[in-house]
């Protein structure tokens, strides 16, 4: 019975160990002791930078872009973020994740939009591109089903809640919430009270 776990054991490790190798080799760049849980989606593997100790859950899907002309990825999540269960982000050309950021499950983020000007045509033949550059700024905690929008900065430290849709960016410190998001209120330090 314990040998049967230890193998187990071992071949998640090894598993593991490829898996970290294969991410090393082929991302943009993949920093020490990050992860991507199985299953996740990386639509183009060059488009992707990662910093360390960054925790991507399983299920997600990284729709992000290699950028050619100025040989950059389109997506960066940089040091010690966290990223939940089912993220989906749509990193046409710019979606930037600065360090220490905090993603619950479920959250959509994108700089793109599907077209829908052709009232004659479904939509899904219209074809989608990039609207303009996300950011979620260092410390920032996007709360369980939110929506991120083009062009929206999330500020420093600040929180957006629970099922949230960020049309507008979001200040340094401030707590958003709703549909579409306005600050509830902001963040003040309760430590010396
Ligand atoms: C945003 C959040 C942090 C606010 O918490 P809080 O500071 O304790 O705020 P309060 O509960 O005092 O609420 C303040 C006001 O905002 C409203 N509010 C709180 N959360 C809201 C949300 N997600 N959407 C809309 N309004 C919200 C409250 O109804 C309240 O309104 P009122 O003053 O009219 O009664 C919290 O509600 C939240 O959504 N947390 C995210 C949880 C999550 O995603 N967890 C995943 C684990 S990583």
């Amino acid at each position: 019975m314990y040998f049967l776990y230890l193998l187990k054991r071992i071949i998640l490790k090894l598993l593991y160990l490829i898996n970290q190798e294969h991410y090393k080799l082929n991302l943009n760049s993949f920093g020490r002791s990050s992860r991507i849980m199985f299953p996740s989606e990386i639509t183009e593997y060059k488009g992707l930078s990662i910093g360390s100790n960054v925790t991507i859950k399983s299920n997600s899907w990284l729709n992000c872009r290699y950028l050619p002309l100025t040989n950059a990825p389109s997506l960066v999540i940089q040091d010690g973020c966290y990223l939940g269960r089912f993220i989906h982000i749509n990193a046409f050309q710019n979606v930037y994740i600065e360090k220490n950021v905090l993603i619950a499950d479920r959250v959509h983020i994108s700089d793109a939009t599907h077209y829908y000007d052709d009232l004659d045509i479904p939509i899904i033949k219209q074809g989608a591109g990039f609207i303009a550059p996300v950011k979620l700024s260092e410390g920032c905690w996007i709360g369980v089903g939110a929506v991120i929008l083009p062009g929206v900065t999330i500020g420093r430290n600040a929180i957006i809640g629970a099922n949230a849709v960020v049309t507008k960016s979001i200040p340094d410190f401030a707590i958003a919430g709703g549909v579409p998001a306005k600050v509830i209120k902001m963040r003040e330090s309760k430590l010396n009270d």
